[in-house]
């Protein structure tokens, strides 16, 4: 950790970058509301580094040429957002084995050695935050049933099948993208002694479907984000151990969040899988794995 000069102002602290600055920043299209400066930059100050994190809006057709030019400009690395995550892993040089299991990478590096390497770090955000809210989960405590077959969708699915979650189903309003996606995965899965199905969406709450037996309820559809119309869905077939989880932040409490609620149901609403995400790139970019604690929390709250 560097100490550096910086002021103090009204309690907030506005700390002055050397020279010799660590830069990383995330680049999307649009960024605007991107939560990431707030997080990265409560770390930064939190940490007293000597660094800053910027945001960047790139237009897809100019992603490479951003990339080089940040390299060129000493930056450490970046995360990637919407929509740049599968096309950055294709002019990365290398990849995690989590990355290249999904096909996107949301954090990059830009190594000494001049080359690229990518990461994507979703599907541990999504589990670190169970394992924070939840510590009694355990992958073998039962199947998982996921409701949305997106991006985030697969890259939790992979974190899953890697934390040994034995079943999992997947059920998704475009049925032939829930097919394409146990597809894509069910190599790795079967690797992993784990099975993967689909089923529809409309029957997904009947009982004897899946929910009679899941240990684990997870909404990563957009359905529920602010201003959106809720699922028209029961949970009576849950069992009342069940633990229920949105990846939905906007609103924290989303109407699939408050009906799982009312029920009596265990919850854990989306905002920490963000939180912890980000974990891996602040450590490898500034030199410190940072904590994510409820002063993070409230400091995204408050944005
Ligand atoms: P992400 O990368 O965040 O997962 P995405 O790839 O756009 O975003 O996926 C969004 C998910 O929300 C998809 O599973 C989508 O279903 P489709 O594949 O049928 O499009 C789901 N979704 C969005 N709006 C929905 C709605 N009104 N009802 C049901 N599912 C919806």
């Amino acid at each position: 950790m560097t100490s550096f000069i910086g002021s103090n102002q009204g309690g907030l602290s506005f700390p002055t970058l050397t020279g010799a600055a660590k830069l990383a920043g995330v680049i999307g299209c649009p960024i605007d509301h991107s939560k990431s400066p707030a997080l990265h930059g409560y770390w930064l100050s939190k940490y007293q580094i000597d660094g800053a994190y910027i945001p960047m809006n790139v237009e897809p057709a100019d992603l490479e040429t951003a990339l080089n030019g940040l390299r060129a400009a000493g930056f450490q690395g970046v995360n990637v957002t919407i929509p740049h995550k599968e096309a950055a892993a294709l002019l990365c040089d290398h990849l995690s084995d989590r990355a290249k299991a999904v096909s996107a990478a949301n954090t990059l590096v830009f190594q000494g050695d001049g080359l690229l390497y990518g990461d994507n770090t979703d599907g541990l955000g999504f589990i670190e935050n169970i394992r924070q809210y939840a510590p009694q989960w355990q992958p073998d405590l039962g199947p998982v049933t996921i409701l949305g077959a997106g991006g985030a969708a697969r890259g939790i699915i992979d974190a899953l099948i890697r934390e040994g979650v034995k079943q999992v189903t997947i059920a998704n309003r475009t049925e032939a993208r829930a097919r394409g996606l146990v597809d894509q995965l069910t190599q790795a899965a079967v690797a992993s002694g784990s099975m993967l199905q689909t089923y529809r969406l409309d029957k997904i709450d009947e009982p004897e479907g899946p929910l009679s037996e899941t240990a684990l309820f997870i909404n990563t559809t957009s359905v529920g984000m602010k201003g959106q119309s809720a699922f028209d869905l029961s949970f009576d077939a849950l069992p009342k151990s069940a633990l229920v989880t949105d990846i939905v932040y906007t609103p924290l409490e989303t109407p699939f969040l408050a009906a799982a609620r009312a029920q009596d149901l265990t919850c854990i609403d989306g905002l920490g899988m963000l939180l912890h995400q980000a974990v891996p790139g602040f450590n490898s970019w500034f030199c410190v794995k940072p904590e994510v604690d409820s002063g993070l929390r409230a400091h995204i709250l408050a944005q």
